[in-house]
């Protein structure tokens, strides 16, 4: 059996926000901002949009690209949509806390009426996380074929945007993929070849949403007005990157027997330009390996690795055959990576 992303979406706001606007509302530059992370602008919610909203629209993308591709038999959404077995929907700023989940949210808007419907919170990882979930839900099950993966985030609802030292990094958006099972063993074989997940919760301080959780409840009259928002400790996060994402990259290798030179393109989290050149420098891989869009995004969590995906897959770079590595990092604390034979 093989686990194949057969297509992909994207859905990202139209309000661009270029570094030069934030630093008119707060103490930073333009060259602050892009000689430390790399990023150029992010791409801004409406108020009205939450997070379903974004999911539903990147996971329509993705179904009308299986069938303007003409890779399946199903010929319009709806009908298509009819056969999503599961929906897995990685965020860190889902729609509501705890329920309904916003996996459920797009799966009664998309018409999906036969799919289970779940939520995934591993922060960044999550999308890496999903796609194997997808894959073992896959292989346990024979009369399921289809699942969609989605990582959605409105992080700038959960920015604090007096704190420069987070609200230059986030950006708002949403990627899909449609994978489905086939057949298909032995060398050469398509789909999610292997995937490393990992985790560290003794870094769960280091990137932290404080309010609102059974840890700390709303209490009349104690709790002091302010929206809840994320906390960062910046230097560990960097340091935890760039040691899992050096040594996720070298484990998938030596795991399947290749070297980076089988590899065609990495499509690294986007959390900071730094960290993916730092970790490339150690292994000594060519900057060129590594796919990055944060110039565009900044960091969209749960999506990024997607909308990078699907970035890719429409400029017409990712061939039936071409070698993935996907690493991801993030709250948690949480890392992995998948390899992808397309
Ligand atoms: N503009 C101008 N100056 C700033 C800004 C800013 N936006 N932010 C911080 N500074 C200042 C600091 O105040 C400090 O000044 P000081 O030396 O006078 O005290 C100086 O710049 C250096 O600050 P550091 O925090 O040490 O800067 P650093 O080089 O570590 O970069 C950064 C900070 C970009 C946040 C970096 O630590 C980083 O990228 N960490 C990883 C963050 C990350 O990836 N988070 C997300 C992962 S999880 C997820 O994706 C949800």
């Amino acid at each position: 059996m093989a686990t194949i992303i057969i297509a992909t979406g994207r859905a990202v706001p139209s309000r661009r926000v270029g570094n030069s606007e934030l630093a008119q509302q707060i103490d930073t530059s333009d060259e602050w901002i892009r000689s430390h992370t790399g990023i150029g602008a992010r791409h801004i919610a409406g108020g009205e949009t939450a997070c379903s909203d974004l999911a539903l629209e990147a996971a329509r993308a993705a179904l009308s690209m299986a069938i303007q591709g003409g890779m399946i038999r199903e010929k319009t959404l709806e009908e298509l949509a009819l056969t999503v077995d599961m929906i897995i929907l990685a965020s860190t700023t889902a729609d509501y806390i705890g329920t309904p989940s916003t996996a459920c949210i797009v799966q009664d808007k998309l018409g999906a009426r036969n799919a289970g419907a779940m939520d995934l919170t591993a922060a960044c990882s999550g999308f890496i996380y999903g796609l194997e979930i997808a894959a073992g839900l896959l292989a346990v099950a024979a009369e399921r074929r289809r699942i969609l993966v989605i990582g959605s985030e409105v992080l700038s609802r959960i920015t604090n945007w007096n704190d420069r030292g987070t609200c230059i990094l986030f950006g708002d958006g949403a990627g899909a993929v449609l994978v489905e099972k086939t057949a298909g063993e032995g060398p050469g074989r398509r789909g999610l070849l292997r995937t490393i997940l990992g985790a560290d919760g003794s870094g769960a301080e280091d990137l932290i949403i404080r309010r609102g959780g059974s840890r700390n409840p709303y209490r009349a009259g104690e709790t002091v007005d302010e929206p809840p928002h994320v906390e960062m400790n910046g230097r560990g996060i960097y340091t935890f990157a760039v040691k899992r994402a050096t040594e996720t990259i070298e484990r998938l290798l030596q795991a399947e027997g290749i070297t980076i030179n089988d590899v065609d393109r990495i499509v690294p989290h986007q959390a900071n330009a730094r960290i993916v050149a730092t970790a490339g420098k150690r292994l000594g891989i060519p900057e060129e390996k590594f796919f990055l869009n944060i110039e565009e995004y900044a960091n969209t969590s749960a999506a990024s690795i997607p909308i990078a995906l699907d970035e890719l897959n429409r400029k017409g770079e990712l061939r039936e055959g071409s070698l993935i590595m996907t690493i991801g990092f993030g709250g948690g604390l949480t890392y992995g990576g998948n390899l992808i034979r397309w």
